[in-house]
């Protein structure tokens, strides 16, 4: 999966797709330091870092960390192995940010406050926790159905299965090249959570709301928004 994911998710890594976040999360950084939780192959910090703002990343998986490695050096943009939920690394940051749904590959809600703790700990007084999550997909679950399809186009196809009980979800991808050939079949495991309980454990974690806005370009934040940009704030 590392080596496919900056191709696969090439239509959120173009630098037009990505310039709302960097400039959303640069003024939040201000003169200080951003860490990201669940750094991946680094398609928000590395231009984060470009753009001038010192990033640190955590990271659960060395294969992805390995493809950012081929992109910035270890001093330029230090990553640490370890879960985002516990692993500490050195310093204050002004900037903790967690973005594309990753809160939610933390599969309790006991992980999810770990992580919103672990958020806040790494925070100086004033601070952000900046977290990009869907909305949970539910209203488009009407009883009797059991998937919510999320894209059907020429080489993916991905839909969600729902454990309404569990409050998990399965997203499923059958993904292809250039429209032709056989799908690969791949799958992840999420817990879903809605705005009101990320509010709770920010709470928790001694966080307060700040803002909540509807995506990176701040549009507002609707009854019809299907994901949101959530920045909680330490207080000074
Ligand atoms: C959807 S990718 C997002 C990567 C990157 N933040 C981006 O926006 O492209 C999810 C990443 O979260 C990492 N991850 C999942 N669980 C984690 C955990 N508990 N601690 C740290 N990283 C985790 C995965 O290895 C993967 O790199």
């Amino acid at each position: 999966m590392a080596d496919r994911y900056d191709t696969e998710e090439h239509a959120i890594s173009s630098p037009a797709a990505l310039a709302p976040a960097l400039g959303f999360l640069t003024e939040l950084a201000g003169e200080g330091r951003a860490l990201e939780f669940a750094i991946g192959t680094g398609r928000v910090g590395v231009p984060l870092r470009r753009r001038g703002v010192p990033v640190t990343g955590i990271e659960l998986s060395e294969h992805m960390a390995a493809v950012l490695r081929r992109k910035v050096d270890e001093e330029t943009l230090p990553v640490v192995i370890g879960d985002m939920a516990t692993t500490v690394v050195p310093g204050e940051f002004s900037l903790v940010y967690l973005v594309y749904n990753t809160i939610s590959n933390l599969l309790t809600q006991d992980e999810q406050v770990e992580c919103f703790r672990n958020a806040a700990r790494h925070l100086g007084p004033g601070g952000r926790f900046v977290i990009e999550l869907g909305v949970p997909p539910l209203r488009f679950l009407p009883p009797g159905q059991v998937a919510v399809p999320f894209d059907v186009s020429e080489d993916h196809l991905g839909f969600d299965t729902v454990d309404v009980v569990e409050q998990t979800l399965v997203s499923h991808h059958f993904t292809r090249d250039g429209g032709e050939g056989p799908y690969r079949r791949g799958h992840s495991r999420h817990r879903y959570v809605w705005p009101a309980e990320l509010d709770l454990m920010a709470r928790i974690a001694g966080l307060d709301l700040e803002r909540r806005v509807g995506d990176w370009d701040g549009s507002s934040f609707t009854g019809d928004s299907v994901k949101h940009v959530s920045v909680w704030r330490k207080p000074v």
